[in-house]
Formats: C-alpha cells, structure tokens, sequence
C-alpha cells in the first residue's frame, strides 16, 4: 500500500465556500481541532465576508453556524482564495463547488453542467505534488468519479489518487442541527483495493470523531452518487404527492392536513415531508431530478425518466395553481393590485431564494400586471431582482428588466408592505408571520382582504373571525 495514504488526515481542502463547503467543514473543523481545514473559493468576496469579524456579514444564514464559526475559525479553520496553496497543503480534498443544470447544449434545461467540477480536477492535477484522497462533495451524476479520475490521471504528475463520495444530506435552514445529528454518512470508494479502503476509512474517521461509527455507511462509489439523487428524488416525490393531493381535497371538502395526518401514522408511511405546500424549491430537488431523468433517458430508460419527470410537472402545477387562484379569486385581474408577499426564500430560517416558489408565484402575478410588495425577514433587494432576472433570462416570463424594477417592491419591514394590500400571500413559513397583529394588518388592507396561505401556517379560524378571506393549500 501507498504508505502516503495511511497516514491521519492532517490538512484538508475544500474547494467552494457555499451552502453546502462552508457549513459541513466548519462543523468538521470544530470537531476535529487536530485538523486544519482550509475552505477556498475562486470568489473573494465571499471569502471577505466568511471571515469578516462582524458574524452578521457571514455569507449564508443558518441557525447556529456563527457559534460553531466563532469557535474554530481562526484556531483551525481558515477561508481563502489561494486554491493552489490549499491543495498542496491538503491529504484530503472536498470539491463543493456547484453543479447547476446545464443552461446551453447538450442536455440544456436537464444534465448537471460539470465545468466547475472538471475545473477543481485540472486544478488538482497541474498543483498536486504528493499523493490525494478527493471527495465529491457535490451532488454528482452516477459515474463522475470515473471523469474526474480520468482527469487526475491523465494531467497528473505522477500522483496518486483516491476518489471518495461523499454525498451531503443536510437541509438548508437545520444545516448545522443536521450536521451535528446525520442520520447516516455516506462515503463511497473503492473497496476492492487496500488503497481505497484506506481512503474511506480516513474519511470515516473524521466522521466517527462525533457520530456514532454505525451511522457512518461505506459502498461503492457509485451506489453512493446514486443515493444522493435518489435521496432527493423520494423527497421531492413526497412533496408532490401531498401536493397533487391537496388540489383534489380543494375540489372535494377533505382536508389535507387531516389526510396527511391519517397517512403518516401508518409507520410504513410516515409523518414527515408531507406538508402541502405551494410547491418545492431549493437548490436540490429540481436539479437532482432533472439530472436523474437525464440520465434515465441517456440509458434509453424512457419510462423511468418520464416517471420521475412527473414529480416536477406536478410541482410546476402547484405553483402555477397557487398564482392562477389568486388571479381569478381577485376577479380575474390583478393589474394594478398591490399584492403583499410575506416570504421569498425557498423555505424558513435560510436566506436561499434558489427555485423559490415565489419567484414563479411572483412572475406570474407580475405579467397580470400586479405590484408585488415583499418582506422577508432575510433576503435582500438585489437577490430578489436578481432570480426575477433570471427566470428572464430562462424565457420563463416576458417581462423586460424595466418592468420587473417597477413592479416590484422590497420592504425591510412587515407592515409597510402590508398596508393597502388587495390581498396578502404567504410564500415562506416563516415563524414570525404567525405572531404578527392580523387584527391591524386587517384594519390597514383593502377590502374583503384576501389571504392566500401558500404554506398553512396562519391560524384560518382566527384570521376568519377577524374577517379576512382566507385561502389555503388543500382545504
Ligand atoms: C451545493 C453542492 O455542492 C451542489 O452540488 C448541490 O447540489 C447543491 O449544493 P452549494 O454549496 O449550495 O452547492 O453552492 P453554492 O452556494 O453556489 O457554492 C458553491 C461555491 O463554489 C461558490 O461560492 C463558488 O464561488 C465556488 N466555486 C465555484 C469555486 O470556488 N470554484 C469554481 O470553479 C466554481
Ligand atoms: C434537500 C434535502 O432535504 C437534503 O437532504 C439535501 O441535502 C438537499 O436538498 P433542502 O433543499 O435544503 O434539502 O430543504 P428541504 O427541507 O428538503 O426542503 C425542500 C423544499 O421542499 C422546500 O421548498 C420546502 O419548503 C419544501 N417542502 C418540504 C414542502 O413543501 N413540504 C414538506 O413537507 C417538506
């Protein structure tokens, strides 16, 4: 065996400072203090704000990540834009970078574009000067390793490396709760040679230092690259479901929290992910499908693909159903109407607006010629411009960027863009909406003041007997 490989992990390197880099390696940073670990990105700006003294400025929000980046940064974990420097230093390397869906041809609209994974790899091999265990951190189609590994091999200098996936599995908003408590770590690699199980037992290692070894699952790397998009596609599924399920329950008097909870204490069913919604987003789940349908289809699998295709049609449904309801519940036309937006990111408790329902909701609204007023607690006016820009960009809706910046209006408080509202909609659940006075937003609406709860969470009885017209998800 390559004694190099043997050795404990003393450096490690990750390449993108994101949603996914940044959380997973201060949380390994702060449980392995023996290891320094070194997170780089090609944006310095990013890198400024991950390491400004001020914790508010950290470049993503996550429920206690500024505790567990107090903590280790500065002692062991350090943020950088040299790449070069933190490669040759590092045993173990993460490749964290994003893989967003393919935007030009072959496979545009549907396959992960890989440039910036193949971009890490031909960095790796031209600096490299001693022996690497590379980890997929990214959420990958079956059988990149083999890619990634041809690049390695084929620019490399005579070095030697292993190849690990190591899909993530926490959710935006419980990153660090998620990290703390996985339910299972996945690290796929070679078995078959002393190497390979070398490598996957160093990384097993890092993760024993605070989660139970039998948590910690080793297979092959390509049952690990599957599981990753299988994961995520049984996910999204669900979601569906109970979704193509509320649209029935609003044509039939049921009552899909009533059927959720019925379903879900069947134990082989359970009770998670089966809140309706209007509709998923995040940076994952459309993604990691449209990629897995992909790959159905390149295999010639076109039942397969079409199978799990329908899991995002139905999910454009929802979303178009939820805007299309306020439309006609307005008397078919929201031309001119302020419409009060509470929420833009794609879930609570993160400031991620990537697929967010409410761009979609919003465009949709906006091209009736709607004014949308949005608060949300954490995210700011540019982001919200920028993903209105970029459904422009994806043809999704004909509105010029003038227009998006005049019908659009961003409020750093709840009131002001509830104020003379034609109607309100919730796009985020976030906690604080439940506690907010309805009794005066009530008094500041236009009238009949119209509430379409696009997440269940307002409490109908009361906001009724307020007198608000209230509309939500599958009831
Ligand atoms: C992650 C995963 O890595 C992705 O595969 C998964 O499906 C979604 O979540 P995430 O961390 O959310 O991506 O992406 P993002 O927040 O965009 O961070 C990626 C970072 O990589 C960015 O900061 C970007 O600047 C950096 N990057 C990108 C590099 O440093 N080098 C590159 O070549 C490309
Ligand atoms: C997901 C996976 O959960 C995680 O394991 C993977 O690593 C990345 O993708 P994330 O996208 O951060 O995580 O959030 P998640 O909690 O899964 O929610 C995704 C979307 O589904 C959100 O828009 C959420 O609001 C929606 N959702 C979730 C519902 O509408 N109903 C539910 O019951 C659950």
């Amino acid at each position: 065996m390559n004694p190099s490989l043997n050795k404990p992990i003393k450096n490690i390197a990750c390449i993108g400072a994101g949603y996914v880099g940044g959380p997973t390696m201060a949380v390994i940073a702060q449980k392995c203090p023996k290891i320094k670990v070194t997170v780089v990105d090609i944006n310095p700006q990013r890198i400024a704000d991950w390491n400004d003294e001020d914790l508010d400025k950290l470049p993503i929000y996550e429920p206690g990540l500024k505790e567990v980046v107090t903590e280790a940064r500065g002692r062991n974990l350090f943020f950088s834009t040299d790449v070069d420097a933190a490669i040759k230093e590092a045993q173990m390397i993460f490749i964290s970078v994003n893989t967003p869906t393919k935007t030009y041809g072959k496979g545009k609209g549907m396959a992960a574009d890989l440039k910036y994974v193949e971009l890490c790899a031909r960095q790796i091999a031209e600096v490299a000067t001693d022996d690497k265990i590379v980890v997929e951190k990214s959420t990958l189609p079956v059988r990149t390793a083999q890619a990634i590994r041809s690049i390695l091999d084929n620019v490399g200098n005579g070095v030697k490396y292993q190849i690990l996936s190591n899909p993530e599995f926490l959710a935006e908003g419980t990153a660090i709760h998620d990290l703390h408590n996985a339910d299972r770590v996945l690290i796929g690699g070679d078995h078959h040679t002393p190497e390979g199980q070398a490598a996957m037992d160093a990384l097993a290692d890092i993760y024993a230092q605070w989660l139970p070894e039998k948590r910690i699952l080793q297979t092959n790397v390509w049952s690990s690259e599957l599981s990753k998009l299988t994961a995520n596609a049984f996910l999204a599924q669900r979601v569906s479901s109970i979704n193509a399920i509320s649209a029935l329950c609003e044509k039939t008097g049921a009552d899909v929290e009533e059927v959720a909870r019925a379903i879900g204490s069947d134990s082989r069913i359970g009770p998670k992910f089966l809140k309706a919604s209007v509709g998923f987003g995040g940076s994952c789940f459309q993604k990691d499908i449209l990629n897995l349908v992909y790959i159905c289809r390149s295999q010639g699998l076109s039942e397969v693909a079409d199978y799990w295709e329908q899991v995002i049609i139905m999910n454009d449904y929802q979303k178009r159903r939820f805007a299309e309801n306020i439309i006609s519940t307005l008397y078919n036309t929201v031309s001119g109407k302020k419409i009060a937006f509470l929420g833009w990111a794609f879930k609570k408790d993160t400031n991620d607006t990537r697929e967010t329902a409410a761009m979609y909701v919003a465009s949709t609204l906006m091209e009736d010629k709607a004014e949308i007023h949005v608060y949300d607690p954490k995210v700011t006016e540019e982001q919200i411009i920028s993903d209105l820009e970029y459904l422009s960009s994806l043809n999704y809706h004909n509105l010029r960027d003038k227009q998006i910046r005049t019908q659009i209006h961003i409020h750093t408080a709840p009131y002001t863009a509830l104020e003379n509202a034609h109607a309100i909609a919730v796009l985020t659940e976030w906690d604080e909406f439940k506690s907010y006075d309805w009794r005066r937003i009530y008094n500041a609406m236009l009238k009949p003041a119209f509430v379409f709860d696009g997440r269940n969470i307002l409490n109908a009885k009361e906001l009724k007997s307020i007198g608000f017209k209230i509309y939500q998800i599958g009831k």
